[in-house]
């Protein structure tokens, strides 16, 4: 369902944005009020929806993230960390106030659509819990540093209309080590930080519409389509112009590949198996660069994507 939201809902918003923008760059001296208004109009929603579906799956993950001892995001987790306990007691009464009136504001938006925000004012310097009823409504000055999407393309397809089922496992799933980080950033009059986990300065990388330009331009980079082997079993289609090679076979493969032309390695999404092939091509001399956002990223962006083969 993630994955679902992510490439068609989010993805949407994307490929929506980036036509506006084309759009509005186009625009002449003579081009109507209206019309600049109402492009104006969509530019605002879809930065919102982007900017608020990406702090939405940043916020995301305390499940996979946290050990069983971490005290982060237990899957039994009820209550609110301490540390985050300590931040907003202040503005809430205490750490369980706050999570009642949270909830009860998602649970009130339940059967229609919208955001729920524990949103920090830099301007008043306190928190409060917002909704944005469309994604034109985060506040002024203020920083969403929890975001719960509580459209129903959220939580339709595994929940039902059971949004208080969604709600409770949006909670144990909250990666509070984001939100805390988000926390210090913006009381601290910082922007709040990147959570895409593939977007590392430790290994050279290339974002997809970069990859998108590059291939537009005839740069002749190598596609290399490195999902692990069960995962390609459930699907069908990759990157077009891509050929998939086995992650864990690369001794097998390597001499296929041009040695003097860029290669790009994707993966799912953009973490630990693209950047490992990618670390194996460069140890053995080749220009080579992780896909960030993996396939998934590639897709909700509007990519070109190609059926493919099957094994002869
Ligand atoms: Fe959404």
């Amino acid at each position: 369902m993630v994955v679902s939201h992510y490439e068609n809902n989010y993805g949407n918003a994307v490929r929506a944005l980036n036509a506006v923008r084309r759009e509005l760059a186009a625009l002449d001296a003579g081009t109507p009020p209206y019309r600049l208004r109402g492009l104006k109009r969509e530019e605002l929603s879809l930065m919102g929806s982007v900017a608020l579906h990406e702090l939405y799956f940043g916020n995301l993950g305390g499940f996979r993230r946290a050990g069983p001892n971490s005290g982060l995001g237990r899957p039994d987790w009820h209550e609110v960390p301490d540390a985050l306990a300590a931040e907003i007691a202040a503005d809430f009464g205490s750490a369980s106030a706050w999570r009642r009136e949270f909830v009860g504001t998602a649970q009130s938006l339940a059967g229609g659509s919208g955001w729920v925000l524990l949103t920090y004012s830099r301007r008043q310097k306190r928190f409060w819990n917002q909704i944005a009823t469309d994604h034109t409504q985060a506040a002024v000055d203020a920083a969403p540093v929890l975001v719960l999407d509580m459209y129903e393309h959220a939580y339709q397809m595994d929940f039902g209309v059971n949004a208080t089922a969604y709600i409770d496992t949006f909670f144990r799933n909250i990666n509070w080590e984001a939100v805390l980080k988000r926390i210090e950033a913006a009381r601290n009059d910082q922007p709040l930080p990147n959570e895409d986990p593939s977007s590392t300065k430790d290994m050279p990388s290339v974002s997809v519409e970069e990859l998108a330009a590059q291939i537009a331009n005839g740069s002749g980079a190598q596609i290399v389509d490195a999902r692990q082997r069960d995962h390609m079993s459930r699907h069908v289609d990759l990157m077009a112009g891509a050929t998939w090679r086995d992650p864990d076979r690369v001794e097998e493969w390597i001499a296929e590949l041009t040695p003097d032309k860029p290669v790009a390695v994707y993966c799912s999404y953009g973490f630990d198996v693209g950047r490992n092939v990618t670390k194996t091509l460069i140890e053995r001399g080749f220009d080579a660069r992780f896909v960030r956002g993996g396939i998934a990223a590639w897709y909700a962006s509007g990519g070109a994507r190609a059926l493919r083969p099957t094994a002869g």
